[in-house]
């Protein structure tokens, strides 16, 4: 089968091979891919750095993760002796907690996949897992989002963002997006009910206050604090940089606790099977959709994972593999 493999660190040693296809364990179903997506975490086991990423979940001086690839959608070709909940020709998504997910075939335990939305096809559903479930816990799990709440979201046009803006509008609150002004449309059509643009407006100084805001883009959390009302709580989605893990994890919740707010940061997402049905379930209902914003051949897994890197997709970049398979 073909596979991007990843045997030195760096974008451009990614290379498309023919490999062995994986043999599925018994807990395990053998998956064609047939679209996965590009996020921060295999950008940063790709390219090894910051540094840290090495010592935490990659190799000291080549990448331990020979094949990348996390999130997924794909059809059941082979189960397992253990597998109960698919069988073959099943359609699936979820997130691949061991990777592989950049080639035609891969091996997953079955506890990672939930049936794929009947309603949207391969590639929109390779962009649902982690950005739907960052969203989703960070909202509802660390942010505790009620009902008429004034929220916001900053970084609202991204993989992650786009999804935020929908949930938070699902959990009937009052929703303020920051971006750039080229996403607008999208976001309007997607529920938002203001937007501000960040190269034009600081949000923090327009005498608006909020009960939650969720930050995926970087800014000092100084800035957020004076935008949050009495009581109001600050998610963060986390980030490679020290800066941020300075702000987020050491002095930031005192700072933010002094003044009765509350900060949440330093948490990783628990991609899981409840919440990845409960996100199936509002994109069937029709409540939530997944927005791609360019989708590429696994031989452009490169440059792919390139333009994403720019910071400023509009919604997912996804990564689609061609099969000639008929079921
Ligand atoms: N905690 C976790 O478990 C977890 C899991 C996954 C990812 N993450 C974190 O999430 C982040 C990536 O999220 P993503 O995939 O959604 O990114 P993305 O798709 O690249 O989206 C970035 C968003 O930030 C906006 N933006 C860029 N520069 C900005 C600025 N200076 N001010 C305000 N907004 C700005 C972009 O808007 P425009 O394009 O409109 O300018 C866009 O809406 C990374 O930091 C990653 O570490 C955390």
């Amino acid at each position: 089968m073909k596979a991007i493999s990843c045997l030195k660190y760096g974008l451009s040693e990614l290379k498309l091979e023919e490999v062995e296809k994986p043999v599925p364990r018994d807990n395990e179903v053998l998956l064609e891919v047939h679209a996965s997506s590009a996020t921060t975490h295999n950008l940063m086991i790709i390219e090894g750095k910051p540094f840290f990423v090495r010592l935490l979940d990659s190799g000291l001086v080549k990448p331990r993760i020979k094949i990348p690839g996390s999130d997924i959608s794909g059809r059941v070709v082979m189960v397992g002796k253990d597998v109960t909940k698919f069988k073959p020709g099943d359609e699936v998504f979820g997130v691949s907690t061991a990777f592989g997910a950049y080639a035609e075939y891969t091996a997953v335990p079955e506890h990672e996949l939930v049936p794929k939305p009947v309603n949207i096809s391969f590639e929109e559903a390779a962009a649902v897992p982690q950005g739907s479930l960052v969203a989703l816990q960070a909202l509802r799990d660390k942010g505790g989002i009620q009902k008429g709440q004034k929220v916001l979201i900053f970084g609202a046009s991204g993989g992650i963002g786009s999804f935020a803006v929908q949930i938070a509008k699902y959990f009937g609150a009052e929703v303020t997006g920051v971006c750039s002004s080229r996403n607008f449309d999208m976001l309007y059509t997607l529920g938002a009910d203001h937007l501000i643009d960040y190269t034009k407006q600081d949000y923090t100084k327009n005498g608006q206050t909020y009960d939650l805001i969720f930050a995926i883009a970087y800014r000092s959390i100084f800035d957020h604090k004076r935008a949050l009302k009495p009581n109001g709580v600050y998610v963060s989605a986390g980030g490679p940089s020290v800066t941020r893990i300075f702000q987020d994890m050491l002095i930031g919740p005192m700072v933010f606790k002094r003044d009765g707010k509350k900060l949440v940061g330093g948490w990783a997402v628990n991609p899981n099977a409840k919440d990845l049905l409960f996100v199936k379930e509002l994109i069937e209902a029709g409540r939530i959709k997944p927005v791609v914003d360019r989708c590429y051949p696994l031989s452009e897994t490169a440059k792919a994972l390139q333009h994403y890197g720019t910071g400023h997709p509009g919604g997912k970049v996804v990564i689609a593999v061609q099969h000639s398979t008929k079921f």
